[in-house]
C-alpha cells in the first residue's frame, strides 16, 4: 500500500450478518492500472466492489480514493465522487433506463458532471459512443432495441460518460456469449489504452482478466490468497488455488504441465463458518496439519508478488530468504514465513516442509 494509491481498501472486512463476505482485505491499484480480480461464486468480490464505491459501509478497516477515506464523506461529496469513480454491471438490462434512448443514458451523467456543461454536448455523446463501437443509429435507439453486447457498451459508455478516474467493471461479460465477451474484452483493452482511466476488472476466471490486466489479485473465502503482475501469476502461480484456476481455464497452459495439475474439488466453503486456519485447507492437495491450525500471512517475495500459503510453490530460494510479511497481511494471520518451497515431489501433509 503506497500513498500514491488512486484506490485503497486497508484491512477492510463487511459481514452480513454472520457471514463474513470479506474479511480483513487489503488492496492498492495504481493511477493508471488495470487490476484484475477474480475468485469463485461467493468469494467476496462483489462486496468488495461495492465497499470500494462508498456504497456499502464497511464493519471494520478503511476505503481511500486519491488519499480520502470515502467511508466518511456526506452527501455532497458523495455526489461529486460518482462522478469520479463509476461501475460497470454485469448485465444492464436492470439498471439502463428502458424509456431513454442510448444517447440520452449517456448525455444526462456527462452534462452532470462535466465543468464545460452543454457546450460541444453533442459532439461528446457521438465521439463516445463511437468509441465503444456504437454508431450513432444505435445511438437513437432504446436498450431493448439493442443485443446484449451492444447494451454492455452502452453500460461502458455511461459508466465512462463523467470521465470518471477508475471504474469498477463487476463481471461485465459472464452474461456474454464467448465471441461477444471476446469483442467487449478487446474493446476494454482498446479503452485502457485511449484513455489513462484506472480499471478494476472482476471476473470469475483468470481467463478473462488475462488479456487486460497488469496485476491480477485473486481471493477465496473472503480472502486475498495471491496477488502478482500478470505475466508473473501465469508463469508460477504461487499458491494452489491460483494454480487450479489457471488449470480449470478453457486453454490449458503449456507451463502447466512443468508442475502438478491441481483439480479442485469439493465446494468453496460457507462464509458464515469459514474453516479455521486455512480456509483452502479443507481442498488443497499440499495441506499439511499446520495449514488446518494457522491462518498463513500474506508474504511479499518481491517484484508484486504476494502470496499466503504455508507451502508457496514456485518460489526461488533468494525469493524465499527475502520473504517479509506484507502490511496487507490479515491481522488474524501469524507471522511464520514459509521455510522452504513447495516442491511436487512433496505430497501433502506429511512430506511438507514447513509444518511446525
Ligand atoms: N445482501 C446480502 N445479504 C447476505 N449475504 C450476502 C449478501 N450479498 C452477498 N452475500 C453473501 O456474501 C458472500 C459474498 O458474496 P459476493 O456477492 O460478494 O460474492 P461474489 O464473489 O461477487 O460472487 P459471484 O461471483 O457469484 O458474483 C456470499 O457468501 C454471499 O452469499
Ligand atoms: S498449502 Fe496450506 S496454506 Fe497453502 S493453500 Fe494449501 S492449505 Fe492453504
Ligand atoms: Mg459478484
Amino acid at each position: 500500500m503506497t500513498s500514491a494509491a488512486l484506490l485503497e481498501a486497508v484491512h477492510l472486512e463487511h459481514r452480513y450478518g454472520a457471514v463474513r463476505a470479506l474479511d480483513d482485505v487489503s488492496l492498492a491499484i495504481a493511477p493508471g492500472e488495470t487490476f484484475g480480480l477474480v475468485g469463485e461464486s461467493g468469494c467476496g468480490k462483489s462486496t468488495l466492489a461495492r465497499a470500494l464505491l462508498g456504497l456499502l459501509e464497511p464493519t471494520a478497516g478503511t476505503v481511500r480514493f486519491d488519499g480520502r477515506d470515502i467511508a466518511g464523506l456526506g452527501r455532497r461529496a458523495r455526489r461529486a465522487l460518482c462522478g469520479e469513480l463509476q461501475i460497470v454491471f454485469q448485465d444492464h438490462s436492470g439498471s439502463l433506463n428502458p424509456r431513454r434512448r442510448v444517447d440520452r443514458i449517456v448525455r444526462d451523467p456527462m452534462r452532470r458532471h462535466d465543468p464545460n456543461g452543454s457546450e460541444g454536448l453533442e459532439a461528446r455523446v457521438a465521439a463516445l459512443l463511437e468509441q465503444v463501437g456504437l454508431s450513432a443509429e444505435q445511438g437513437a435507439r432504446f436498450p431493448h432495441e439493442l443485443s446484449a453486447g451492444q447494451r454492455q457498451r452502452v453500460g461502458i459508455a455511461r459508466a465512462l460518460a463523467p470521465a470518471p478516474r477508475l471504474v469498477i467493471a463487476d463481471e461485465p461479460v459472464s452474461a456474454l456469449d464467448v465471441s461477444v465477451q471476446a469483442q467487449i474484452l478487446n474493446l476494454l483493452c482498446d479503452l485502457r489504452d485511449e484513455l489513462g482511466v484506472t480499471w478494476l476488472l472482476i471476473a470469475h476466471d483468470l481467463g478473462v482478466v488475462r488479456q487486460v490486466s497488469d496485476r491480477i489479485g485473486v481471493m477465496y473465502l473472503g480472502k486475498l490468497v495471491e496477488v502478482a503482475p500478470t505475466p508473473a501469476l501465469f508463469a508460477r502461480p504461487v499458491h494452489p488455488y491460483t494454480g487450479a484456476l489457471l488449470d480449470a481455464g478453457p486453454v490449458p497452459d503449456p507451463r502447466a504441465s512443468r508442475r502438478a495439475r491441481i483439480v479442485l474439488s469439493g465446494d468453496p466453503g460457507d462464509a458464515a463458518d469459514p474453516p479455521p486456519g486455512c480456509r483452502f485447507h479443507p481442498r488443497c492437495p499440499r495441506a499439511s496439519a499446520l495449514c488446518a491450525e494457522s491462518e498463513p500471512p500474506l508474504v511479499s517475495y518481491g517484484a508484486g508478488r504476494l502470496a499466503a500459503c504455508h507451502h508457496p510453490a514456485g518460489v526461488t530460494p533468494e525469493e524465499l530468504a527475502g520473504a517479509r510479511v506484507a502490511p496487507a497481511s490479515p491481522r488474524s494471520a501469524g507471522d511464520a514465513l514459509p521455510r522452504a518451497p513447495y516442491s511436487s515431489a512433496d505430497s501433502g501433509a506429511s512430506s511438507s516442509p514447513s509444518s511446525s
